[in-house]
């Protein structure tokens, strides 16, 4: 018989109910289980299930309801899209229970939280990621094979952001950046910052010193063990147009995603625009190609979601690593307190934790 992964949804918002859409889409996965506070939204959520054909799911509702979801004998990965103050309970309880464990952006909000993490999974032998969509993204997925090719030569320098103008969202997501001194949401930048510089494999992050602005823009510099450097940026409140800078300097190229995709190798001329995106992109391997292919073909909305949502279900199914480690989950997220540290002591140098080093 065909193998489904089967799946458990906790939070079912905004991101979760897309979620639930671009999941139950998956021919291998099965959702089987969700659960939220709020009824409606379980409803919600099933009548979805129902329209693409899943009939057979368990629904948990209420403050405590989860936990009930990560005791289900067969679900064998959780899909974790609460709000941030959740994410890392959460994770810790359904890897306890056995399960794969999955978290929306950033899996942790605090150090500490981000150790609980490292520590259940290898307690557990539970694998556990963070679903950074951008690390997905087609353009820095070309930039990736390039580096494997040797095209860039050394790379000593990266920038990345998230900036989005979002002043007119009152969600809690608000609320809480209104009141974070440094960058509440680091992930979607360092994320593929960190995989260019190969971080936790064979360099790493030492330090960061962070810095504020009155109108909450944030800027932070990362230090790695081999002297080279990260910009993160963070803005969510001027009228500046989406960045994720996405930008590499090294010895043969200069390569930049936004505002305007950019690629310049070493004398030779200048590409921007579509011709730069074009030129990225055919460097894709033959997955890439397959997978961007498919979700053409399927009319996703967002192809990065796909290919990130594919990857994670095949791993799941040939029992192979997540792309994205608990250890990057946790260096990624653990930037969330470190830069509002670094802010709070008048952006004094912040040791960064070595979450490999965990005994
Ligand atoms: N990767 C991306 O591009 C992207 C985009 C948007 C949001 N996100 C992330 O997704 C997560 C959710 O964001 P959102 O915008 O959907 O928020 P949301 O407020 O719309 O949804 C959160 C949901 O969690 C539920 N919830 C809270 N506590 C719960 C509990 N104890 N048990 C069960 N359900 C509970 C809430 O009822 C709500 O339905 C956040 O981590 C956010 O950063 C990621």
């Amino acid at each position: 018989m065909e193998q489904k992964v089967k799946i458990g949804i906790i939070g079912l918002g905004q991101r979760g109910m897309a979620t639930v859409e671009r999941y139950a889409a998956i021919h291998e996965a099965e959702i089987i289980a969700v659960s939220d506070l709020i009824e409606g939204n379980t409803e919600r959520a099933r009548q979805e299930l129902l329209r693409q054909g899943h009939t057979n799911v368990s629904i948990h509702y209420g403050e405590h309801s989860w936990r009930a979801l990560c005791q289900h004998p067969e679900i064998q990965l959780v899909l974790i899209c609460t709000d941030w103050s959740s994410h890392t309970r959460m994770a810790v309880n359904a890897m306890q229970q056995g399960k794969d464990v999955a978290i929306e952006v950033p899996a942790a909000t605090s150090v500490e939280e981000c150790w609980q993490l490292v520590h259940t999974a290898l307690e557990t032998g539970r694998r556990c990621t963070m679903l950074e969509n951008c690390c997905y993204d087609t353009f820095h997925l070309g930039v990736m094979q390039m580096k494997a090719q040797g095209l860039f030569g050394e790379i000593n320098y990266c920038e990345g952001a998230y900036i989005h103008d979002l002043r007119s969202d009152q969600g809690w997501m608000s609320y809480t950046v209104s009141d974070h001194k440094g960058n509440p949401y680091p992930t979607h930048g360092l994320g593929p910052a960190c995989q260019l510089l190969d971080i936790n494999h064979t360099d790493r992050l030492v330090s960061l010193v962070s810095m504020s602005a009155t109108n909450k823009i944030n800027n932070t510099l990362i230090q790695t063990a081999l002297g080279r450097s990260i910009l993160l940026q963070f803005d969510e409140r001027t009228p500046r147009p989406y960045s994720r800078m996405q930008t590499l300097c090294a010895t043969k190229a200069y390569v930049q995603k936004y505002p305007l995709p950019t690629l310049q190798f070493d004398g030779e001329p200048l590409l921007t625009g579509t011709e730069a995106e074009l030129r990225v992109e055919s460097y894709h391997d033959a997955l890439t190609r397959q997978l961007i292919e498919e979700g053409r073909r399927m009319k996703v909305t967002n192809l990065m979601n796909y290919i990130m949502d594919r990857r994670l279900i095949t791993a799941v199914l040939q029992g192979k690593p997540f792309d994205i480690s608990v250890y990057d989950a946790a260096l990624w997220s653990s930037v969330t307190e470190l830069s509002a540290l670094s802010v709070q002591l008048g952006n004094k140098p912040v040791a960064i934790p070595d979450f490999t080093q965990s005994n």
